[in-house]
């Protein structure tokens, strides 16, 4: 096996949260390693920035904008990705939403079940529909879970969002183990990253300082950091790697 095994040439990828931040650098790096992307999310407007950027780049963008929680429109994604596109390869469920940073004694239940519906059900959703469409025959079928360093430790003040993290991670061993060896299923677990999701944090002076001082490394990721690893295991270059919980997290969850 040559370097060649790191392209995505000929593949076609659905990146969920792909109109913006990490979702969006996932599916302009794996158009410019040669997969056709359908990036998806709930705004339109965001997505066509996304595809324009794809499109400047030489690749092919199919934007969709939906709910990750909503069944029928993420079947009919589906449908219609493999219509333009080609059959899907690789799903990169990447959508996700942390609205509470606080005491778990504060949070009410409203925020608590959004929280797991999106981190968690919507992903599943995605990961069923595409199983269930996916051609084995072709052995490229990938699916990449964007979790959490909160998938392996517990992050403060957010016991929803790690409750969400940690139970993606063990979708992701699940699936792994049961649909072997048609499809790997991985998950890719940052640590903070530059992007709106941690500008709340990143912008209060106390807690961007605790945040620094937990991070080994001292610095905050930028989103292409991420994405490189997402091409890496959706491609065959990782074609042994499955059920793995691939941490990017400058050193936090070594300590
Ligand atoms: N940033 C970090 O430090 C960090 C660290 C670890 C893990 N992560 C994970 O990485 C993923 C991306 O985070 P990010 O930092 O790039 O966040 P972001 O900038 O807030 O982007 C979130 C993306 O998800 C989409 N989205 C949210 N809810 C959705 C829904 N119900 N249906 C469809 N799309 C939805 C958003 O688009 P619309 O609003 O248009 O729908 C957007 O494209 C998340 O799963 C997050 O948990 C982030």
């Amino acid at each position: 096996m040559g370097l060649d095994a790191f392209s995505l040439d000929g593949r076609v990828a659905v990146v969920t949260g792909g109109s913006r931040g990490i979702g969006e650098e996932i599916a302009v790096k794996m158009a410019e390693s040669g997969a056709a992307v359908a990036p998806v999310a709930r705004s339109a407007d965001a997505l066509e920035e996304t595809a324009a950027r794809i499109e400047d780049a030489g690749g092919t963008a199919h934007p969709r904008a939906l709910d990750v929680t909503d069944i029928v429109a993420v079947e009919a994604m589906f449908d219609d990705v493999k219509s333009s596109l080609g059959p899907v390869d690789i799903l990169v469920n990447n959508a996700g939403t942390n609205p509470f940073f606080g005491n778990p004694r504060e949070l009410d239940i409203e925020t608590w079940n959004k929280i797991l519906n999106v981190n968690v059900t919507g992903a599943f959703h995605c990961a069923r529909e595409f199983g269930r469409r996916v051609d084995v025959r072709e052995g490229t079928g990938s699916i990449v879970n964007i979790a959490s360093v909160g998938s392996v430790v517990a992050l403060p003040s957010q016991a929803p969002y790690t409750t969400s993290k940690h139970a993606l991670a063990g979708l992701t061993k699940s699936l792994a183990i049961d649909w072997a060896p048609a499809i790997r299923v991985n998950a890719l677990a940052p640590g903070y990253v530059k992007t709106d999701f941690t500008k709340g944090v990143r912008e209060n002076d106390q807690i961007r300082a605790d945040l620094l001082e937990s991070i080994p490394q001292d610095r905050f990721a930028s989103p292409a950091e991420i994405a490189t690893s997402a091409v890496y295991l959706s491609s065959d270059a990782a074609k042994y790697v499955t059920g793995e919980i691939h941490v990017a997290d400058g050193g936090i969850a070594a300590q």
